[in-house]
């Protein structure tokens, strides 16, 4: 049940994302979501990232500390291991001091919903004595793998040619996320991940992005999932609205003028999410296999990956696609024209667009993506997959037959009904009764 706002006996939620936008954007509509359900909410993000954000956070209040990086934040750390060290060394102090000025307020903060990737937020919370929530970003599928790649069940180098791990279908090698395949390709970002579960018993609750129709049972915590605004499945609640925290400024109004004026269906949304990076052979095949797929394309090339991008290729696919720097995703993917995403597979991505009931094209580059490529090919059946050549490269003819398969064939007819299917089940776990929202009800019931 929805609740009313300004009771000033309102349990306080102190919610604190590792401040990149794809961990960000399920943390602050989970804290909209409490809101809605009557708590009073603060989002704690660094000061940087406060600095560039583009929108208003309705409901949600949002306070910042620092990370030790106030004028540059990640990218201006030189490396992830020297970001991550002043983080914890900075952030754990500044989080301290958050929570103790909180307490001398109406309002002292009973829980920190933090996440799962910040361990040392939950070692705070638990000696100021906080209920402490580890709230996971990623797919069940990809936690689990962690887990046991944490306690050294994945025997390294991984005998091929697939893999079989309890409670998930048989997985080829290069269906694990890339940490655990490319072993040494990104070692820092892969200890950090499995330090997720260095404290994990000392929290109170698990709290998984995701639906228990999606993702049945995988796991022993709480699904209250998708965390995708409602009045994007299907209607607007109290304090639930819009607003995200694009760290980039959208081209709202040019993307949404250029989509009225095409039909249904008739549009290809491309978009690699907010890090991931294509080298310029792949860029220039992307643009064109969209151009020889032969339909509309709105294509989000961020401003630092423009340059890969040749003018007169760009001058070329203008007549049939228009491309921005950033876009509001869900907006666009809640279009009527959009007619499927070649996407990454972030895992906000993936859930977006299954709850939108948008088919998809697969063309993961690393860490979860891999993963959930196949959950959204084989398992979901809500897509096909990009396959690479030897280069590690997807051709253009690769591009145009994927786009083809789901925008037009017999075999996307099937494709584009089961998205639509689980568009229908993400809406159900997340309606009034619905397995996420009881899950839900249930946290905020344990802290009234
Ligand atoms: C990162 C990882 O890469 C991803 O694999 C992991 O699961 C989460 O963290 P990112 O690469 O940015 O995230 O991808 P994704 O998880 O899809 O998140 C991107 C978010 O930015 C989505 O919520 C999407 O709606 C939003 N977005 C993206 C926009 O609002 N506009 C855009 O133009 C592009």
């Amino acid at each position: 049940m929805e609740k009313e706002e300004g009771d000033s006996c309102r349990s306080h939620v102190l919610v604190f994302p590792f401040p990149v936008q794809g961990h960000i954007n399920p943390m602050l509509q989970f804290s909209k979501r409490l809101a809605s359900k009557g708590l009073k909410v603060t989002l704690a993000t660094t000061i940087f990232i406060s600095n560039s954000i583009q929108a208003e956070t309705g409901s949600v209040r949002v306070e910042s500390i620092s990370d030790g990086f106030d004028e540059g934040g990640l990218r201006k750390a030189g490396s992830i291991d020297a970001y991550l060290e002043r983080f914890e060394a900075i952030g754990s102090q500044t989080l301290a001091e958050l929570i103790e000025k909180q307490r001398i307020s109406d309002h002292p903060v009973k829980c920190l919903v933090y996440d799962s990737v910040i361990p040392w937020a939950l070692d705070r919370a638990k000696r100021l004595g906080l209920v402490g929530a580890s709230f996971f970003t990623q797919s069940c599928a990809v936690d689990v793998i962690y887990y046991y790649a944490h306690h050294g069940l994945l025997s390294t180098p991984l005998q091929g040619p697939t893999i079989s791990l309890p409670g998930l279908p048989l997985l080829g090698i290069h269906d694990l996320p890339s940490f655990v395949y490319a072993v040494g390709s990104y070692p820092s970002i892969f200890s950090h991940v499995l330090k997720q579960y260095s404290n994990i018993e000392k929290a109170d609750w698990l709290l998984f992005n995701t639906f228990d129709k999606l993702e049945d049972e995988l796991w022993p915590g709480k699904t209250i999932g998708p965390t995708v605004p409602s009045m994007y499945l299907y209607k607007r609640v109290e304090g639930d609205n819009d607003y995200g925290l694009d760290l980039f400024n959208p081209n709202a109004d040019a993307c949404m003028k250029w989509l009225n004026t095409k039909e249904s269906g008739s549009v290809v949304y491309v978009s690699f999410g907010s890090i991931a990076t294509l080298g310029e052979e792949q860029m220039e095949e992307l643009a064109w296999g969209l151009k020889g797929s032969n339909n509309y394309f709105l294509w989000v090339v961020r401003a630092s990956e423009e340059n890969k991008l040749p003018r007169e290729l760009a001058e070329e696919t203008s007549e049939k696609g228009l491309i921005v720097t950033w876009c509001p995703q869900l907006e666009v993917l809640a279009h009527q024209a959009v007619g499927c995403f070649m996407t990454h597979c972030g895992w906000n991505s993936t859930l977006e667009a299954l709850s939108l009931g948008v088919p998809m094209v697969a063309m993961p580059q690393w860490t979860d993506q891999t993963t959930n490529a196949k959950f959204v090919v084989d398992i979901w059946k809500a897509g096909v997959r990009v396959k690479v050549d030897e280069k590690g490269i997807v051709r253009r003819g690769e591009i145009e037959l994927c786009i083809r398969e789901v925008m037009e064939e017999e075999k996307g007819k099937d494709i584009r009904r089961n998205a639509c299917r689980w568009k229908e089940l993400a809406k159900e776990a997340v309606d009034e009764g619905g397995s996420s929202d009881k899950n839900i009800e249930e946290f905020v019931a344990g802290l009234v």
